[in-house]
């Protein structure tokens, strides 16, 4: 090899390890904006409805949730008030499973943690289809089906999740444990989606507001988490690819999305989360 094909080669691997780190760091900020405004969301879960429910006030679970509290339906109200706990759970453990220093320092922790997040996914998933299917949601049927599938694609991805790790097959049980991350995350990105749509408008457009339904709830329904799981999709793409475009464009791509996600975040803490507490 002559000294111009070493110092070609050299650039090249400087170059490409140059754009890894863009996307690494570009998903790194991603990951932090993400946990910062599921946390936020955990905040108002626990101090709204954990609040009233110390001070068994369940009545006002109603100011947010049309068919949260009805008074003799007592298995009803087990199981929302068991979604609600879960719920807390969820987003507080479920972005450590994804932290790299937690997994290699705290292994034991990462598979006490895990099972107890898999199997929350679970229980929240077939209690959250159980509310849907007997008590309805706001959005109609349209908005029935579309959360109906979020549950079960979070049935399908913790079982994929687990079915690696049991494998030990670590890179697939990686891939799929993000998306499972993405889809437990429906409920939020649908949250943060809609209120960056009501501040970037000023106004309820593409819905009414008094019956929740409209074109672009029905939208938001499903984008919700099959655009997350497609940008995932292209993520994995372009880190596996050694075309550097690919990896510039996605890093790109992915810090435009974090401050999208940023602005949306802004307006569900101040404008719906916040004033709640
Ligand atoms: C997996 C993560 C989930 C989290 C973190 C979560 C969280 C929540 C929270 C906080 C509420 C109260 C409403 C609010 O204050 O915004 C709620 C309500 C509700 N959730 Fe979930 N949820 C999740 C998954 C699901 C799934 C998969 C379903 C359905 C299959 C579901 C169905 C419902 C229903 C029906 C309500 C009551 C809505 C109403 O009465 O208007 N949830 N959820």
């Amino acid at each position: 090899m002559n000294q111009t094909t070493i110092t070609t080669t050299g650039n090249n691997s400087f170059a490409h390890s140059s754009n890894n780190n863009w996307l690494s760091h570009s998903a790194k900020m991603w990951f932090l904006v993400t946990v910062f405004g599921q946390w936020v969301f955990a905040f108002y879960v626990a101090m709204f409805y954990g609040g009233a429910s110390l001070e068994g006030d369940f009545a006002k679970w109603n100011k947010v949730m049309p068919h949260g509290y009805i008074a003799g339906d007592t298995i009803g109200n087990i199981a929302v008030g068991m979604h609600l706990l879960l719920a807390l759970v969820v987003l507080i453990g479920g972005p450590l499973q994804l932290i790299p220093q937690i997994r290699k320092l705290a292994p034991r922790f990462h598979r006490i943690n895990g099972r107890i997040y898999i199997l929350t996914a679970l229980v929240l998933s077939v209690g959250g289809l159980f509310m849907v299917w007997t008590r309805g949601v706001a959005g109609g049927d349209i908005g029935k089906y579309s959360i109906s599938l979020n549950a079960i694609l979070i049935i399908v991805f913790a079982s994929l999740a687990v079915y690696f790790a049991i494998k030990r097959d670590i890179k697939t049980h990686r891939r799929w444990a993000i998306r499972l991350f993405i889809v437990m995350g429906g409920v939020w990105f649908f949250r943060i989606g809609l209120m960056l749509w009501l501040m970037i408008h000023q106004a309820p457009v593409g819905f009414d507001p008094k019956t929740f339904e409209g074109p672009f709830l029905t939208f938001l329904g499903f984008a919700q988490y099959l655009i997350p799981l497609a940008v995932a999709q292209l993520y994995f793409k372009a880190s596996d690819s050694n075309n550097n475009q690919n990896k510039i464009i996605m890093s790109v791509a992915l810090t435009l999305l974090t401050l999208a996600m940023a602005g949306g975040i802004f307006s569900a803490s101040m404008g719906m989360w916040l004033p709640r507490i």
